[in-house]
């Protein structure tokens, strides 16, 4: 009897703590967002409090260092990679135990991305919860080159100063307007290197026989951040002698030929 009496109030003890405790409903942290954009992210920390809760403490972490600290009713502070980036002004609500639980970031940079953790804690209970967030820069350029060969053409895809490391894709045949008219290209060849300012200059190599080349074939290139949504296209008509340093043997022999007959009818 005692027994079954302790463990009735243990479990009702425990939905108790469950329902009515400190409890972080949702966090905001922008998935990704531009280097140097001059424009503000905000994060956000939704959580409910019990009435009665007090040393209310909100906390945000920058991969496990604390760089936001609101203990009411003091203000709000901004530390380490986040100090005077944070506009400690801004309000998410307009409630007293939750008017500074957001983050306010003054143009995101490289430098604080990462994970970000919010952690809530009053005097009998604590949660917390964590995103990631990618800050990516553009490629600065991105060009597609062809080099031919006697049977086979080798497409070049370049894409300079882009963080973090992109992946690049060649198609044939490509059409931007719809993902089923794409033939992905056999990757030959790829190289990445690291830039002084810490970007990714980045190529890849694609071959294909020129049998399975027709003049005025699209060659599509795709360059995609991982994580961050970002996809940049480009596009280039394969034409034989177009581009290319080795030539087409074939085509200059066919020209010679086709000028060949017309002089020999001329003679004749
Ligand atoms: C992002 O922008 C900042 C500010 O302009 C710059 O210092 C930093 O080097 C940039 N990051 C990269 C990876 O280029
Ligand atoms: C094409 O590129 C690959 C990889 O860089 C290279 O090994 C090959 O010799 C090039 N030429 C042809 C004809 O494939």
């Amino acid at each position: 009897m005692p027994l079954t009496v302790f463990a009735w109030f243990f479990i009702t003890f425990e939905v108790w703590v469950q329902v009515t405790g400190i409890q972080i409903n949702y966090i905001k942290v922008p998935m990704a967002v531009k280097n140097d954009s001059k424009s503000a992210i905000v994060l956000d920390c939704d959580y409910s409090l019990r009435p009665d809760d007090t040393y209310l403490v909100v906390k945000w972490y920058l991969n496990d260092d604390l760089v936001y600290q609101w203990t009411p009713p003091q203000a709000p502070q901004s530390f380490g990679p986040l100090k005077n980036k944070v506009d400690l002004k801004y309000r998410a609500s307009g409630d007293q135990n939750s008017m500074y639980r957001a983050m306010k970031i003054f143009n995101p940079t490289t430098e604080i991305a990462g994970e970000y953790k919010c952690f809530v804690s009053t005097f009998t209970d604590e949660d917390f919860s964590m995103k990631n967030m990618i800050v990516f820069v553009p490629e600065s350029a991105m060009e597609i080159t062809q080099t031919s060969y006697d049977h086979s053409v080798n497409f070049t895809c370049a894409a300079t100063e882009v963080y973090p490391t992109p992946k690049l894709f060649m198609y044939k045949d490509f059409r931007d307007d719809h993902h089923n008219g794409k033939n992905r290209l056999q990757t030959v060849h790829w190289d990445i290197s690291k830039t002084n300012g810490g970007r990714y200059n980045v190529y890849i190599v694609a071959t294909e026989r020129t049998a399975n080349l027709k003049p005025g074939t699209l060659i599509g290139c795709e360059l995609r951040i991982p994580g961050t949504g970002y996809v940049k296209i480009k596009s280039h008509l394969f034409y034989p002698v177009a581009f290319g340093n080795g030539g087409y043997p074939g085509l200059r022999h066919q020209i010679l030929l086709s000028l060949f007959s017309f002089v020999s009818f001329f003679v004749l």
